[in-house]
């Protein structure tokens, strides 16, 4: 039997903490909900003692999930730690993830405290925790550039205090492969404890490095890897969780241990997040990237085609890359949807829920004659269904577009506010700024236009634009999704779903990690 290798997913948390990523609380909790599919060990639902807003979307994420363990982080405070506890309290495993730095840049020019206040405070932090949870991770932000010797120090006294995970993370990405893997060797072996805990590493991608020093620490006995879906998170990003789990999965001739992924879930999840966070996947990205697994050169295609593994070492399946096969039409009954959708992991509140879902399939169906799964995803996401009850002020009724050549482009639009109707109409350099500004006419939010992306779900001219607005007001970010075969419809949506979210006013003070 092989060794266990936790896989802890911090996408709602450092993830969250990409400028510009951030995510409502239904959106965390669909993203939770597909991290428990894909079966990974623990979710780090966020950071409870930041804002009232993220004490709630870790409430709620411990309150969907049943089968991962849900964690908080909590600065090494008992105000932090309070919150943490009382927010996953609800969660049937539940960790507190309480950190503070130790190195010596840190502790002096940030923290102001000597490594002795530092170890103190490390202390009574594992207690506070403790009276919440016995499952309780310690970190030492900026381990990777913490002298050694106060590492084993602090370590030790924590594991002694009941911390049960110990994490090294490489919090600005300085580390090389070997001298990482090297650092964890030297700490599990010099500290006396050290075999009563998890090892586990949470590396920072400045260099390009976060992945490989991970897989370095794996080989030298850590047993839990902090990562993120598509590699998200601060600055550069942390270690992609979908590439750590290939690495091991496909090299277990080299790696002592495997992970509980159900790595078929892998690129499902790459896209809820690509598509909730507005940030989308380069399409060289190993493993998630749209050519993964497209061979271009005639050499390449020959040899794939003669034997499949004389240049693919995994299989696109085997991650979840569907073979867009169609899966519902326009004949396609309500039955066969809501079975479809169910294995795609989307249910329904109430029967109310799922007709008005099926009027809507029935609608795309009408103008889109092959329905594959991303279409649906989509379909849902757009509306807000699975799962989501995010307040709906402002809806399209209907709308009308001029483009002609020599023609200045317009846009005439019916929108409800609270349920009133109200028609504006407005030029633009294009049909999608006519829209944007007649928006922004009728609604007059001010707020700022950060990006406006399009993709294409599916193959085809017939396919649904799926298009992610991000905007910005008094210091909140927000990102609209839209979905629709007409492009200049799946704008006007995705700027009204992101004014609702705008609305749905969350407060977010720095958390300063
Ligand atoms: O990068 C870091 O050091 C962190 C810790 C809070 C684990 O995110
Ligand atoms: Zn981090």
């Amino acid at each position: 039997m092989k060794e266990s290798l936790i896989i802890f997913d911090t996408t709602l948390r450092d993830g969250e903490q990409s400028p510009g990523a951030s995510m409502t609380q239904e959106e965390k909790v669909r993203i939770a909900k597909q991290l428990e599919r894909l079966r990974v060990d623990v979710i780090e639902a966020g950071f409870a003692a930041a804002s009232p807003g993220d004490f709630a979307a870790v409430q709620a994420v411990a309150q969907a999930i049943k089968e991962s363990t849900v964690c908080s982080l909590a600065r090494a405070n008992e105000k932090d730690i309070a919150a943490a506890g009382e927010a996953i309290a609800p969660a049937e495993r539940k960790r507190i993830h309480t950190f503070i730095a130790t190195s010596p840049i840190h502790m002096e020019k940030k923290l102001r405290m000597s490594p002795d206040q530092v170890l103190e405070q490390a202390v009574k932090a594992i207690g506070w925790a403790r009276r919440y949870t016995d499952d309780v991770e310690f970190s030492a932000e900026d381990a990777g550039r913490s002298e050694i010797d106060f590492l084993c120090r602090i370590f030790e006294a924590v594991i002694d205090a009941g911390a049960t995970t110990i994490n090294v993370p490489d919090t600005v990405g300085y580390a090389l492969p070997h001298q990482f893997g090297e650092r964890i060797r030297t700490l599990i072996e010099r500290i006396p404890n050290s075999d009563k805990v998890i090892w586990s590493v949470h590396c920072h991608n400045d260099l390009g490095l976060a992945v490989a020093n991970s897989l370095a620490a794996v080989l030298a006995g850590a047993r839990q890897v902090e990562c993120t879906i598509n590699g998200l998170g601060e600055r550069a990003g942390n270690a992609a969780l979908e590439e750590i789990v290939m690495a091991v999965r496909t090299r277990q001739d080299v790696f002592p241990c495997d992970t509980r992924i159900d790595t078929r879930q892998i690129v499902p999840a790459s896209k809820l997040v690509s598509q909730i966070t507005g940030f989308p996947v380069q399409p060289n990205k190993a493993i998630v990237g749209a050519n993964a697994f497209a061979h271009e050169s005639g050499i390449h295609q020959d040899g794939v085609l003669k034997h499949r593994e004389t240049y693919e070492i995994m299989r696109a399946e085997e991650v979840g890359w569907a073979t867009n096969k169609i899966v519902l039409g326009k004949h396609s009954g309500r039955n066969a949807f809501k079975t479809r959708l169910a294995e795609l992991g989307i249910t329904f509140d109430s029967e109310e829920q799922l007709n008005q879902a099926f009027a809507r399939f029935k609608e795309l169906a009408d103008k889109k004659h092959e329905i594959f799964d991303e279409d649906l995803i989509a379909l849902m996401s757009d509306e807000g269904v699975s799962g989501g009850h995010e307040v709906e002020r402002y809806r399209l009724v209907s709308s009308c577009f001029h483009s002609e050549t020599g023609e200045t482009p317009k846009a005439r639009l019916v929108i409800a506010i609270d349920g009133e109707e109200h028609t504006v109409e407005n030029e633009g350099s294009g049909p999608v700024d006519a829209a944007f500004k007649a928006i922004e006419k009728l609604v007059q939010s001010n707020a700022e236009l950060l990006l406006y992306s399009v993709n294409a779900i599916t193959q085809g001219s017939d396919a649904q634009g799926e298009v992610t607005v991000r905007l910005s007001k008094e210091g909140r970010i927000v990102n609209g999704q839209g979905a629709d075969t007409d492009i200049i419809v799946a704008s006007v949506k995705a700027y009204l779903n992101a004014l609702n979210k705008l609305l749905a006013n969350r407060a977010r003070i720095s958390p300063q990690v």
